[in-house]
């Protein structure tokens, strides 16, 4: 297993990774509708190019044998008010590819991504997690982050309630 920094010649390799990804992990619990605008909005070469070029957003992509099967990106963005720690960063996405669940391979991107975070200066990092989405949410408390409030993540059109959670780095 390897785990890099994406570059923009990984967009399409990430566009598809983060679309799959996302469908795989909630198309069974959301509205058919929802889920083809969010796709449509979130996931294709140019977003994806867009983001891996984007000196605010930083991308990590594990790679097993060559083929692209987990990745994650932070980003400096928003803060929710609950919040509070010093310098913070969010994890923004954060997948893996369903067969390799449950194999180590989150632990391994989550240390990564803790490392780029603390190399660009941050001291926080928070994320929002889908409240139910109980696997996840599991995953990130044995990661050592703590549950402090919440947010609203406009899902297609529907609001849906995020978790934010936090660990220091
Ligand atoms: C979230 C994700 C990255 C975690 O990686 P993973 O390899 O599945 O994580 P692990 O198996 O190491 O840890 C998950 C924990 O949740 C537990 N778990 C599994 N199903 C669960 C459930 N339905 N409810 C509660 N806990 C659950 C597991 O037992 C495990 O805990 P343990 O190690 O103490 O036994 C991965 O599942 C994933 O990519 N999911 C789909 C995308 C996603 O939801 N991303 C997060 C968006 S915020």
């Amino acid at each position: 297993m390897n785990i890099r920094r994406g570059v923009v010649e990984d967009a399409a390799v990430l566009a598809d990774l983060a679309r799959t990804t996302f469908y795989d992990a909630f198309a069974a619990s959301n509205d058919p509708t929802d889920m083809a605008v969010h796709l449509q909005r979130a996931y294709g070469v140019s977003q994806q190019a867009g983001e891996l070029q984007d000196p605010g957003i930083a991308t990590l992509l594990v790679e097993k044998d060559g083929k692209a099967i987990a990745y994650a990106q932070i980003r400096d963005h928003h803060i929710p008010d609950c919040v509070k720690g010093p310098a913070p960063i969010e994890l923004w996405r954060f997948y893996v590819d369903r067969g390799w669940h449950g194999q180590g391979i989150a632990q391994a991107l989550m240390d990564g991504v803790k490392s780029e975070a603390r190399r660009r200066g941050a001291r926080t990092l928070w994320l929002g997690v889908w409240e139910h989405n109980a696997r996840a949410r599991a995953f990130y408390a044995k990661s050592g982050f703590a549950d402090v409030g919440e947010h609203i993540f406009l899902f297609g059109s529907d609001p849906q309630t995020d978790r934010v959670m936090t660990t220091m780095l």
